[in-house]
């Protein structure tokens, strides 16, 4: 099954995309944190990719194109968190053949709070939050032991600035996808479990 998970930033993307991995066996592809790990390679790249995703802005198409089909290739369950994420991006994956998106709905208000307290790990691979998904320990990942640290781009400012980004170039994708007739609303607003059990019927009636 190819899902695409569609929300705004902080909108609960990867914490739903966590546990679909575990329950449905599919891949989770995060666009962002695909992105990420290029940054770490300190390459030339992966400078400029650091620099595009420190301001809140989209890094280029083709690039982002190319490292998803990538991943995919060759695979047939997976889950796509953060692309595509402008009406191009979706166009380029048309050939793909996704069989639901999962739009989670939240407002603005609510996602601004999640995401200046999300920690996440150094593997980038397990998010938390301090009040709403606090960890075992204070401050180390339930998962791999590492430190839990803040995202870069999860200050005012730069949160401000994808908000911009969401909606002028990705929230134009939820009418793209609901006239394709694939389109699955899921209210993201009430705590964690209960968006995922949300979550977990729409994939289970759409499987
Ligand atoms: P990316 O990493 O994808 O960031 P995003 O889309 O802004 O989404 P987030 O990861 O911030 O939020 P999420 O929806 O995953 O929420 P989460 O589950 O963590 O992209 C980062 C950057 O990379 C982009 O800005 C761009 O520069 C670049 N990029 C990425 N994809 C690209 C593309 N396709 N094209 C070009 N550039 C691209 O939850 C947030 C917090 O809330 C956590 O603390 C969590 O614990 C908590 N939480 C989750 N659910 C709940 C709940 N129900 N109740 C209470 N708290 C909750
Ligand atoms: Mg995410």
């Amino acid at each position: 099954m190819k899902i695409v998970l569609l929300g705004a930033p902080g909108s609960g993307k990867g914490t739903v995309a966590e546990k679909l991995e575990k329950d449905f066996n599919l891949k989770h592809l995060s666009a962002g944190e695909l992105l990420r790990e290029e940054i770490k390679k300190d390459t030339t790249i992966g400078r400029d990719i650091k620099e595009i995703i420190e301001k809140g802005n989209l890094v280029p198409n083709q690039f982002v194109v190319e490292i998803i089909k990538l991943e995919v290739k060759g695979k047939d369950n997976y889950i796509l968190d953060g692309f595509p994420r402008s009406l191009k991006q979706a166009e380029a994956i048309d050939d793909l053949g996704i069989d639901l998106v999962v739009y989670l709905e939240v407002p603005e208000e609510v996602v601004v709070e999640r995401l200046s307290g999300r920690r996440v790990c150094e593997t980038g691979e397990h998010g938390y939050h301090i009040k709403y998904v606090p960890p075992r320990k204070e401050g180390i990942c339930n998962q791999d032991g590492t430190k839990l640290i803040r995202r870069k781009d999860d200050n005012p400012e730069v949160v401000k600035e994808r908000f911009r980004v969401y909606y002028n170039t990705t929230a134009p994708l939820v009418k793209y996808y609901k006239e394709k007739g694939i389109l699955k609303t899921v209210d993201g607003t009430p705590n964690p479990e209960k968006v995922y059990e949300a979550v977990k019927k729409v994939v289970e009636e759409n499987k």
